[in-house]
């Protein structure tokens, strides 16, 4: 049986281990791997689907650019409470998404937050979007000039409006980072090479990339 000083000094030990892994993210990717996330989740890059049929075999979004795409206390929150994201089924155009994501506890969502805030991707580039409350060139190409709207729900005035076959993009200014956003616009093919959604390179133009990513910043 452990004697009270050991299991203090276990304790103490623990606490250095934490605070040590906070910086790189090993305790974090020791819960991830351990909570067999990694059984529905890539954490390494690049991208290496070729055919739709590699895109259908994921059972979850991959997470080997997490850090640049998400914004950390978003994710941290979210490890403890996922609530849907998608309305659909991930992968799925039919079928609702049936909710019931594995959730971590408050600490296992920090260490899990840290490792998932180091994987990154070096194009995209921090400070591209300058994000302002409105911008209004970006709200017209997202519910006019272009068919965003048809497939994402966005928030209005009411509650929210929009189509449903593409992630919910409600409060997408405090999940999504708009760099990373702008960068999926610009360069699709590092990050979906085969996808649902529609190509706009060569449709947009990079100011306006620029602009659509700063409207969909202001989704609350
Ligand atoms: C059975 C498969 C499965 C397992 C196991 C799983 N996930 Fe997921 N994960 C999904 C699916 C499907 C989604 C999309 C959910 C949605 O859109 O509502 C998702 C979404 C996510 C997201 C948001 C990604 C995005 O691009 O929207 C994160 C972060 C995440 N999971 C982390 C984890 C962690 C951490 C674990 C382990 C504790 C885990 N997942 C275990 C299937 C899984
Ligand atoms: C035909 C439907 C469709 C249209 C049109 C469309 N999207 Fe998408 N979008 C999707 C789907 C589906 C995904 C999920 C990834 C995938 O499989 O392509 C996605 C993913 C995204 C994401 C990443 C969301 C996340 O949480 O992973 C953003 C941001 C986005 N779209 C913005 C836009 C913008 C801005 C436009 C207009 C310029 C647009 N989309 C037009 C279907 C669409």
């Amino acid at each position: 049986m452990k004697t009270a000083a050991s299991a203090f000094l276990g304790l103490i030990v623990l606490v250095l281990a934490t605070g040590a892994a906070r910086a790189d993210g090993a305790a974090g990717k020791e819960v991830f791997e351990g909570s067999d996330c990694q059984s529905c989740h890539f954490t390494q890059g690049p991208a290496t689907e070729k055919t739709i049929d590699d895109q259908l075999a994921k059972m979850g979004p991959e997470l080997w650019y997490a850090g640049s795409k998400f914004q950390r206390p978003w994710l941290e929150a979210w490890l403890q409470d996922p609530q849907p994201i998608r309305p659909m089924k991930f992968n799925s155009v039919m079928e609702p998404n049936p909710g019931g994501h594995p959730a971590l506890s408050v600490g296992q969502a920090g260490s899990v937050a840290d490792y998932l805030m180091s994987l990154t991707s070096d194009v995209v580039e921090a400070g591209a979007v300058k994000v302002k409350k409105k911008n209004l060139k970006g709200r017209l190409i997202f519910v006019k000039k272009m068919p965003c709207s048809g497939c994402h729900q966005f928030p209005t005035k009411k509650k929210f409006s929009g189509g449903m076959s593409g992630p919910s993009l409600v409060g997408a200014g405090e999940r999504l980072n708009p760099d990373w956003v702008l960068a999926y616009l610009q360069k699709p093919k590092v990050f979906k090479p085969v996808k649902m959604m529609p190509v706009f390179v060569g449709v947009l133009r990079d100011k306006d990339m620029k602009n659509v990513a700063a409207h969909v910043a202001t989704f609350k």
